[in-house]
């Protein structure tokens, strides 16, 4: 009986970005990955860009887990990941060539589904047919992926072992014909040019561990093992909750988790919801807070907004404590992760955005529908003019940080447990 009690204690705990993505998930993953045996990515794809830093090697990784550079963990991709394999195979050589062979410590499940070349091309026709009203979408075949899935004639990665080369031209010929009539897309350059990359992709896909992940999961939380479940996107740009259609192909949220990797909901453990100091977004889509002038032009410039996916400029703005809430209300969030403090360390005051102004009345509730009929009201703060990049200990906080921080969670209600102040692993600093 006790032994039992002991198993079921076990959680996953989630981690996962409250914004418009790009918090800083990669980073903080790789920072808290020393106090788990296991490190799961549960939804996205190849869309997804996370960054990490340390002993001078910065490294972006867009479908492997960010717990991988921290000896032999296991890492899992699960079912609600989607696999470009041509990106794999160059994420896996570049992991290589700097030492770090993954085909014993990474596990990929058999039912994520395959990024087919057609979903890319796919991708860009249906973005060009938008025209001025295209989502931005970052081009990796995400929608069209997804949207195979939910209408049930997606290719998974365990069909690589049975009869595959018949599954993939059937859905690529279906492709084609939907490219050609529907979309007017000149599509064979394309195709022929990727073709090769991805055949070669499925082969480095086979050298890995294909498991039925959902049972492999739920099998080592009965071992006893602790498991970090690493979000991509954010929940802004969730496919339910984000501000629809600028949003990705899944659910980023906490909930994603669970479809993601087939665990119960009670055996969510924290949510670690992470966001920057300030907010920023790439690609189209309402952004409340936006700042089209000079300050916004500094954050870009001192937090270095540039798409680690795409390299596009990010759209930058103050924070905004109503999409906030939101986004931890959705999620359940337990501790806050706050990024990037050190891009604003110069800054003489900082806007926070406390309500909403919306047809004449104020509101702490993020709408439904976000036009330029949303005005959001701000509360300003004195900046904390000093150099946070070399700070190291809490203890050695400036008061108006100290400020900031307690204004944010008397706010949200929900504490703020690590302050990042630089993009290196030792800049991190619990509270
Ligand atoms: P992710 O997609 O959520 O993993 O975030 P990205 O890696 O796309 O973007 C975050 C960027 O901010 C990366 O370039 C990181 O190296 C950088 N970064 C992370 N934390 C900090 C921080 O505290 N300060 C600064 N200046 N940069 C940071
Ligand atoms: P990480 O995990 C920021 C955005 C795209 C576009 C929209 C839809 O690094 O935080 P998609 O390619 O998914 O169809 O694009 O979502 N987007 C991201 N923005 N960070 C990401 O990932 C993103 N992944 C997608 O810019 O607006
Ligand atoms: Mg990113």
């Amino acid at each position: 009986m006790s032994n039992m009690k002991k198993n079921y204690q076990m959680k996953v705990d989630v981690l996962l970005g409250l914004q418009w993505g790009d918090e800083g998930k990669g980073k903080v993953v790789d920072v808290l990955t020393p106090r788990y045996d296991v490190i799961t990515r549960f939804q996205g794809g190849p869309n997804a860009g996370h960054t990490l830093e340390f002993n001078n090697i910065k490294h972006v990784l867009h479908t492997i887990p960010s717990g991988i550079f921290r000896g032999d963990k296991i890492n899992i991709i699960g079912n609600g990941v989607v696999i470009d394999p041509s990106i794999f195979k160059k994420e896996i050589q570049s992991l290589k060539n700097i030492g770090f062979d993954l085909t014993k410590t990474l596990y990929i499940s058999k039912k994520a589904h395959l990024i087919l070349p057609t979903h890319r091309l796919l991708d860009a026709a249906s973005e060009s047919a938008k025209g001025d009203s295209k989502i931005g979408s970052t081009l990796k075949g995400i929608g069209p992926t997804y949207r195979d899935k939910i209408g049930r004639e997606g290719l998974r990665v365990g069909d690589i072992l049975h009869n595959f080369e018949e599954k993939y031209r059937a859905r690529v010929d279906q492709h084609i014909e939907l490219l050609t009539k529907f979309y007017n897309f000149d599509y064979k350059q394309a195709l022929q040019d990727y073709e090769k990359q991805w055949f070669e992709g499925i082969e480095v896909i086979k050298q890995f561990q294909l498991v039925d992940s959902e049972h492999f999961i739920n099998d080592l939380l009965l071992a006893g093992k602790s498991v970090i479940a690493e979000g991509a996107q954010g929940t802004m740009l969730d496919i339910d909750f984000g501000s629809y259609p600028f949003v990705t192909s899944s659910n980023t949220i906490a909930a994603g988790a669970c479809t993601g990797l087939g665990i119960a909901p009670g055996k969510i453990g924290k949510v670690y919801g992470i966001f920057k100091a300030y907010c920023t977004r790439v690609g189209s889509g309402p952004f409340p807070t936006e700042l089209l002038n000079e300050t916004g032009d500094t954050l870009r410039r001192i937090g270095n907004e540039f798409g680690s996916t795409t390299g596009r400029p990010r759209r930058c703005g103050w924070l905004d404590l109503v999409a906030l809430r939101y986004a931890i209300m959705i999620n359940g969030v337990t501790d806050l992760i706050m990024m990037k403090a050190d891009v604003m360390d110069q800054f003489e005051t900082i806007k926070i955005c406390t309500s909403y102004f919306i047809e004449g009345e104020l509101t702490r509730n993020f709408p439904n529908e976000i036009d330029d009929g949303v005005i959001p009201v701000y509360e300003e703060l004195a900046g904390w003019k000093t150099d946070l990049t070399a700070v190291d200990a809490i203890s050695k906080f400036p008061e108006a940080l100290n400020r900031y921080i307690l204004f944010i969670e008397e706010f949200l209600q929900v504490p703020i447990t690590i302050v990042s102040v630089g993009p290196n692993r030792s800049q991190t600093i619990e509270r």
